[in-house]
């Protein structure tokens, strides 16, 4: 079964054709993070308007590297939730438009789910249940993954996201937008220890909570004492920053990967593309027994072959979306006793 992948619920217009839920033939990304660098963050009605001049473009690179036509593709899963509402409708209207024309089906697929998903691309993916630790620029969750599409969130960020924690840290230091890469590649020279930010939320042993603006405020309160470093020291600052998100990260999911008695850790969304959380993550599961996975840089941040693999999975349950299918710009996953 080939499926065409298509996501655009934030600033990355993507296109993907996967084969049988494994084999990726094309994945195509269109990032803007030229149109909202000067902004310092996504601005909802330029990324709609980049979308719309994107998305052909993308869909057809997809199907050029791929070699197929749109006749030859069994079914398309578009991302419909959560997400802004005018770069999601973009992508949800050109599915809709190509599942009405060829009669294919068309499945609606959750950004969170659609995450969950790209490690299946790899080799050796986590077998069920296993635990997914979700950190991306607007969420940041400990998800229960009992099988594909039953997924129940043990705890979620009360405040940022992780990857919100990356961006404004970097923005408050100029580093510019996006900036978890920025900082991801100043701390890798600097020293994780050479400044002291406090431990968050060391009370909530038993939650699968996180709480990132306590270190956010933190580190303002440095910027405004010391000032923004130069040379090494703004490279040991990053690095300390990284550490303190790091930390909390770890320990929560080692918490909870206890608490949950499970044995397998897959780690995805944006953040999970920073070196330290890999390597964090890797020496805890080491300590503690647990295997991690995680997929490749470039599947840890908005992908669409990544919501192809989820759609996949729900095309082949025989789950159909209508073409009165909406999009659903805030939408939760299943919470633990709800
Ligand atoms: O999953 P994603 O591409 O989009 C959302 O669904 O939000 O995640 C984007 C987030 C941004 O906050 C970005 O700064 C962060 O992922 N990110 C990183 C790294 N690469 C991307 N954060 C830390 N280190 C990185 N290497
Ligand atoms: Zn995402």
């Amino acid at each position: 079964m080939r499926v065409l992948g298509i996501e655009s619920s934030c600033d990355e217009t993507a296109a993907a054709i996967i084969v049988d839920g494994r084999e990726v033939l094309a994945d195509v990304v269109a990032s803007q993070n030229d149109v909202h660098a000067k902004y310092g963050g996504v601005v909802p009605e330029l990324a709609a308007r980049a979308h719309i001049l994107n998305v052909v473009p993308v869909v057809r690179a997809a199907l050029d590297r791929a070699g197929l036509t749109l006749a030859e593709i069994d079914g398309i899963a578009v991302t419909n939730a959560p997400g802004l509402s005018g770069p999601l409708l973009v992508g949800l209207q050109t599915a809709k438009a190509i599942a009405w024309t060829t009669g294919k089906p068309l499945i609606g697929v959750h950004h969170l789910e659609g995450h969950m998903a790209a490690v299946y691309l790899e080799p050796e993916p986590p077998p069920m249940p296993h635990l997914a630790l979700i950190v991306s620029g607007g969420h940041t969750s400990l998800v229960r993954v009992n099988d594909h599409g039953t997924v129940i969130e043990l705890g979620a960020t009360r405040d940022d996201a992780a990857g919100e924690a990356f961006d404004k840290g970097a923005k408050l230091l100029g580093l510019g937008y996006p900036g978890g890469v920025m900082i991801d590649k100043l701390a890798q020279t600097g020293d994780p220890k050479a400044v002291k930010f406090p431990k968050a939320m060391t009370q909530s042993v038993h939650t699968a909570e996180f709480s990132f603006s306590g270190l956010k405020t933190s580190l303002l309160h440095h910027v405004r004492k010391h000032g923004i470093p130069g040379g090494q020291a703004l490279s040991d600052l990053c690095a300390s920053y990284q550490a303190a998100i790091v930390e909390l990260l770890v320990r929560k999911t080692r918490q909870t990967v206890r608490a949950e008695r499970l044995a397998h850790v897959q780690v995805c969304g944006g953040v999970a593309a920073n070196s330290g959380l890999r390597a964090g993550l890797r020496a805890a599961g080491a300590e503690d027994g647990f295997r991690v996975y995680i997929p490749p840089p470039n599947r840890c941040t908005d992908n669409a072959a990544m919501i192809a693999a989820a759609g996949y999975h729900r095309l082949m349950r025989g789950e159909r979306s209508g073409l009165d299918l909406d999009a659903v710009p805030s939408l939760a996953l299943p919470r633990a006793g709800s």
